[in-house]
């Protein structure tokens, strides 16, 4: 049968690109815009007009349009403590009224764990950060029942009695979301210089809105969903925390263009054999990303950290050849990790590289430095690495500790006692300046580090002798 334009049928679905979000007509392979492979999946048309439930268009409120001057008095994004110190240290002002945050972690880390302990920290009546108060949190329960979500309250709690302000919603659907954050008859006063409402979504791959017909968590849902769920923190002034899942490769599960939409996303990571978990900011639109929350997690919940060393370092073996002392950076804190290193002969033509807590592209680019400028002979040997306490090192300045714990096991000798190292390897052997060089000078001799190799002490791994 041949249409004419007029009357040809209107599409149903549209191809959605998961990585960049470009949505298109055909499917393809390859992503017309950002190039990437297999990442456009079918997907229901984003419906750009509002339409009432019997399916006429909603009639849309004018723009409002300001002056610098009216906009900043305009402004309700003030900000609050959480009562988590190492949280509010991550946020950096705290949270902020009608801000959005994205929490992102693999299964089991603890984001619901931390997430429930931050709606009991925001008890009111307590007196917040510059005088200003919290009120009652919303916790949405898609992904838990309320009785699980009331049990970890009780277990972190102790007295329940203490969480009359948590009110558990027993929903997955967006539109019952909104419906609860929209101010009621009582006193919101959504200017006010307080906020009364707070809203934690756990998570938002539980939940759907009824204008998409696709199943929870996939791409465009989760667009949907999101989007949605942002407009209507914004318009109702209360700040959002939404708990987003990763995949096996450590992206968030979704879109990219989650990540946009959201003000701040977070990243709860750790080791799940091991105690200690770090929160970092990969976004921030109302403070720095350069800070680091550290947390432990035990039978009462994730507990601050004041001093991750000693848990990195419990049960280290001293003078063990193959054992290297760094000072990496977490955030603006310098923290004393043990890196290790064991470099055995190889029974295999190809000899392994095995790298956990570093990348292991990093580790091939140490051992070719290390063979090319100290002449070892690593080309029969396989070589791993481990770090020591479940971290992840992404911090260039623990090159240096990773080619001496090598060098060390190589040769069977243990690095001097009491010394510590820091410093980024360039290609040329040399070592080079990594930010924060003077903290971590001054915190290796608080420590009682006699020995400090740096690229203050050494200009190359050459000059490093090992006794
Ligand atoms: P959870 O917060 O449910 O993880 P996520 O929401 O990221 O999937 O908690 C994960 C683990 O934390 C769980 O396996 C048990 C452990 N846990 C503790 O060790 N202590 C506690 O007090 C709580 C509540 C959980
Ligand atoms: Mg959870």
């Amino acid at each position: 049968m041949l249409y004419n334009r007029a009357q040809m049928p209107k599409s149903t679905s549209v191809f959605f690109c998961n990585s960049c979000g470009n949505e298109f007509a055909k499917w393809a392979g390859q992503c017309p815009a950002c190039h990437e492979w297999n990442t456009l999946v079918e997907t229901a048309p984003f419906l750009k007009t509002a339409r009432t439930k019997t399916g006429q268009k909603v009639s849309l409120k004018p723009a409002e349009s300001f002056t610098v001057k009216t906009a900043l008095s305009s402004q309700t994004g003030y900000t609050f403590s959480t009562g988590i110190g190492e949280f509010d240290r991550v946020l950096g002002p705290g949270l902020t009224k009608g801000g959005v945050y994205l929490l992102a972690g693999q299964p089991g880390i603890g984001k619901s764990t931390l997430l429930t302990q931050l709606a009991l920290s925001l008890q009111p009546p307590l007196s917040r950060g510059g005088g200003q108060q919290a009120g009652g949190v919303l916790y949405v329960c898609s992904e838990e029942n309320p009785a699980q979500v009331a049990s970890r309250i009780t277990r972190l709690q102790g007295l329940s009695s203490q969480a009359d302000h948590i009110q558990l919603l027993n929903t997955s659907c967006v539109e019952n979301i909104i419906d609860a954050l929209k101010p009621t008859i009582s006193n919101r006063d959504l200017k006010s210089e307080s906020c009364d409402l707070i809203c934690i979504v756990d998570s938002i791959q539980s939940v759907s809105t009824v204008t998409n017909p696709t199943t929870p968590g996939s791409p465009s849902q989760i667009r949907d969903s999101a989007s949605f769920l942002i407009q209507a923190a914004k318009e109702h002034s209360v700040p959002l925390i939404i708990v987003g899942h990763v995949t096996k490769d450590g992206d968030i599960a979704g879109p990219k263009m989650l990540e946009h939409m959201v003000d701040t996303v977070l990243e709860l990571s750790g080791d799940r054999q091991h105690l200690l978990r770090l929160l970092r900011t990969v976004k921030n639109r109302f403070g720095p990303t350069d800070e680091t929350g550290i947390f432990r997690m035990d039978g009462g919940g994730l507990n601050e950290v004041k001093d991750p060393g000693a848990i990195l370092l419990e049960g280290r073996v001293k003078n063990a050849p193959g054992s290297c002392l760094t000072m990496i950076m977490e955030g603006t804190r310098p923290l004393t990790v043990e890196i290790q290193a064991l470099v055995v002969a190889s029974p295999l033509p190809i000899p392994r590289r095995i790298a956990k807590g570093i990348s292991g592209n990093r580790l091939q680019l140490i051992c070719a430095i290390l063979t090319k400028h100290l002449n070892l002979s690593l080309a029969t040997k396989d070589v791993f690495v481990n770090v020591t306490g479940g971290l992840e090192v992404k911090d260039p300045g623990a090159d240096l500790g990773i080619a001496l714990a090598i060098v060390s096991s190589v040769k069977d000798k243990p690095l001097p006692e009491n010394s510590i190292c820091f410093g980024e390897l360039g290609l040329l052997g040399e070592i080079r300046k990594v930010g924060f060089t003077d903290k971590m000078l001054k915190e290796a001799k608080s420590l009682g580090y006699t020995i400090v190799f740096s690229p203050l002490s050494h200009a190359s791994i050459r000059s490093i002798k090992l006794t």
